[in-house]
């Protein structure tokens, strides 16, 4: 039998297996779904029991696939925060990235510590996704839970500890939590004692391609393979797509938007929504500018349009309209928005609507405002100042029509490349352990690449100024 190497992702959707050969192709898939919950709005949990089970589930499937494992990397969604007991029982549900229950505390430690003294430090300003700010959530809300804490991990290093027993995390997750020196590469010692957390409740700290354990759960096929520690699911996806020298912007337009730029060094970036965190190669750094609502919107205008139609349809009636909608703008703020606004009570809007507009102009101003949102990320992160390429992957560029309308908006050619998951960088690290060259050699496959198109370019290039303007006026009228 073939050698492979198994990557595992805890999704938000669910837990995906991937399987690749040496070749770092992918052999073999399998998923395993589960629930998350909202008890509040603006509040998102999941069960890390459901993880395991999950886990179990896709170890049983991966076990009867025709290949000999050799190893297996993890990764998983980033900050997403579980609270343990001393044996590793979750105290309360996982709080999720998405989840923004923290605001008061992320007001609190700003205000506490300075917002020029935490910039200096970490290069990061705290927000409400980080583990920290879910942390001070528990320790201010849940007294009783705080107190019997002994362990927390973000979702992958919670399955690491199921598998291997060993606790401790990998620089590129660790950059999420907030108690990371991203520039060192190393727990910020001085400053976990300044929130009160014990290093012994995290672990160690490694870069992603170390064995952290041999695994101990699943089929005995499965058992005592080493556990590459792996990385948080965007430096594992763009592992797989390439995006890992800084003269490559990636760009997924999935359910958020992911503006994702590697940068050679640690550097604090040039506004502070955007992340400055640690790529899964060791000395690799990258920026990374996260939208909240990017194909979601169209998702939801779908459903408000009773899904009587297809996407396909929906997409093909917007091309009927003109670049630009015939003066229609939207702001794809549905769910607030993380980059560059970080404003979490950000709110959608329809500017410019009148009786001659038809739903291909809705359609059309959506798919246009979520390609502004992305510009808008860009632009605030410089990261077209330089020689670069522009890879974009995801859901949205799978419509020609979408991707066309981001070349445009961007005004630069863009590659649209098929995005293998971040189980397959997982994988690829696992891999990666036997063979540190393999990556280099895995260069994705451009599907198509979608080149500027004037006038569109300069209908656009007004369109961006109009649309950065219209959040700052209607930006009194949002209330919290
Ligand atoms: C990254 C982030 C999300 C999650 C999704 O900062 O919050 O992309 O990692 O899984």
């Amino acid at each position: 039998m073939r050698p492979g190497f198994l990557g595992i992702d805890v999704g938000t959707q669910g837990l995906k297996g991937v399987i690749i050969d040496p070749e770092g192709e992918s052999v073999w898939e399998a998923v395993s779904p589960y629930a998350t919950e909202t008890p509040r709005p603006g509040w998102n949990e999941q069960h890390p029991q459901d993880w395991r089970r999950a886990l179990e589930d896709i170890l049983d499937q991966a076990a009867s696939a025709p290949v000999r494992i050799q190893s297996i990397g993890l990764t998983g969604q980033m900050h997403t925060s579980v609270f343990c007991d001393a044996s590793g029982r979750p105290l309360r549900p996982a709080i999720l990235w998405s989840d923004t229950r923290g605001s008061d505390q992320v007001r609190e430690l700003v205000a506490a510590h300075g917002e020029q003294e935490l910039w200096q430090r970490f290069g990061n300003l705290p927000l409400v996704n980080y583990t920290l700010i879910k942390c001070l959530w528990v320790r201010d809300h849940e007294p009783e839970i705080w107190r019997k804490v002994r362990h927390i991990a973000v979702a992958k290093d919670w399955l690491r500890f199921i598998m291997t027993g060993n606790w401790g995390s990998e620089v590129s997750d660790a950059s999420g939590t907030y108690w990371l020196s991203v520039a060192r590469r190393q727990w910020d010692q001085t400053w976990l004692q300044e929130v009160n957390l014990s290093p012994e409740w995290i672990g160690p700290v490694v870069e992603s391609t170390v064995v952290v354990g041999a695994n101990r759960i699943g089929p005995a096929a499965l058992r005592g393979l080493p556990v590459v520690a792996g990385a948080g699911d965007q430096p594992a996806s763009a592992l797989g797509t390439g995006v890992i020298a800084d003269d490559t912007v990636g760009i997924s337009l999935g359910t958020s938007g992911v503006v994702f730029w590697p940068r050679p060094q640690f550097e604090r970036p040039p506004h502070a929504s955007i992340h400055s965190f640690c790529h899964a190669l060791p000395e690799h750094w990258y920026w990374m500018g996260v939208t909240q609502a990017a194909a979601y919107s169209l998702t939801w205008l779908h459903k408000q349009c009773g899904q009587t139609t297809t996407f396909d349809a929906l997409t093909r009636e917007a091309a009927t309209a003109p670049p630009g909608s015939d003066g229609l703008l939207f702001l794809p703020y549905l769910n607030g928005e993380r980059a560059p606004i970080n404003n979490p009570d950000a709110r959608g809007v329809w500017f410019g609507l009148c009786s001659s507009h038809a739903r291909s102009h809705l359609v059309r101003s959506v798919l246009e405002g979520v390609a502004l949102s992305l510009k808008d990320v860009v632009e605030t992160m410089q990261a077209l100042a330089a020689p670069h390429r522009v890879v974009a992957t995801g859901g949205g560029v799978k419509s020609p029509l979408w991707a066309q309308i981001l070349s445009n908006v961007l005004g630069v050619p863009i590659d649209i490349v098929e995005d293998p998951g971040s189980a397959v960088g997982a994988a690829r690290l696992a891999r990666l352990r036997q063979d540190p060259t393999a990556l280099v050699r895995l260069r994705p496959q451009v599907t198509w690449t979608a080149e500027p198109e004037s006038p569109a370019v300069d209908v656009y290039r007004s369109a961006f100024a109009r649309y950065r303007e219209l959040y700052q006026a209607v930006r009194p009228l949002l209330t919290s």
